[in-house]
Formats: C-alpha cells, sequence, structure tokens
C-alpha cells in the first residue's frame, strides 16, 4: 500500500463551474470520487486543495511521511519558488499535473518551475489526467 498525496492549487476548488470551455464540466471533487475508487482500495490516498501558497508548502511538507505526491499547482506551477523549493526538500517523487494542455495556451503557461523537481508532467487529459499520474506514480515506486 502507498501512500499518496493529491495537492490542488489555486482555483481548482472552481472546476466545474470556471471557464468551462477551457477547463471542462468536470468537478474537483468528482476527480478525487474517482481516483478514490480506482485506487482508494488498494492504497493511501490524501487530498488537499489551497488557494493559498504557503498552505501549498505546508500540505508538500506533510508529504514526508508519505511515499509521493501528484501536484496539481495550477498559476503556482509557472512562478512558485517556494513550491518547487517545498517539493525538492520532501525528496519524495512527484508528478504534475494539468488539466489543459499547457502548452497550447498562453505562453506564460508554458513555463513550470517545478517540472525540474518532478519525476514527470502530464497536461491536457482532463481528470483522467490523475488516473495516468497515480499509475505512472506507482510504476515509479514499484
Ligand atoms: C492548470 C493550468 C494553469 O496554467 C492554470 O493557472 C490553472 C490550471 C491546469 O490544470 O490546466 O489554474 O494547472
Amino acid at each position: 500500500m502507498a501512500k499518496i498525496s493529491i495537492i490542488q492549487g489555486p482555483n481548482l476548488n472552481l472546476l466545474g463551474t470556471r471557464e468551462p470551455h477551457i477547463y471542462g464540466h468536470f468537478t474537483l471533487h468528482g476527480i478525487h470520487e474517482q481516483l478514490k475508487n480506482v485506487f482508494g482500495s488498494a492504497h493511501q490516498l490524501e487530498f488537499f486543495q489551497s488557494n493559498h501558497e504557503g498552505a501549498l508548502v505546508d500540505a508538500i511538507h506533510r508529504v514526508q511521511d508519505q511515499d509521493g505526491l501528484i501536484i496539481n499547482a495550477a498559476a503556482y506551477t509557472h512562478g512558485s519558488y517556494a513550491i518547487r523549493d517545498a517539493i525538492a526538500a520532501v525528496g519524495k517523487p512527484a508528478i504534475e499535473v494539468h488539466v489543459t494542455n499547457v502548452f497550447a495556451r498562453e505562453a506564460f503557461r508554458h513555463e513550470s518551475v517545478i517540472a525540474p523537481v518532478c519525476i514527470g508532467q502530464i497536461t491536457g487529459f482532463g481528470g483522467y489526467g490523475y488516473e495516468l499520474a497515480m499509475l505512472a506514480l506507482l510504476e515509479h515506486l514499484a
């Protein structure tokens, strides 16, 4: 059994109503329920969402007692050195997820300051990206 944190950054609590032509109609709750359905009986999953950078840093620190993390840092992806440093500091395998294809969007979304401290990045597959990230992380841990 792996202990995995799924950490969600700012504005992702609004998935479902937030710019649905870009982000789709699925909700964060729906994504988390799906992860519980698929992986919850075999693995211990912890879910955390915050709109605050420091709260996200604290959540990353808690992964010290776990096996790894999946993170959609949302807009903090493109500029938060604090989140990048927190991932590096805990030293656990991390996978970066984006529900949209950030490379098909505005230029400022093409840079990720957290990608260098993650084992990989999954972008553009909507809510399903989290399942792909779980599979990749479990494979990495095996
Ligand atoms: C996002 C992409 C980011 O550029 C954006 O700021 C978000 C969501 C995504 O999942 O597609 O809030 O991380």
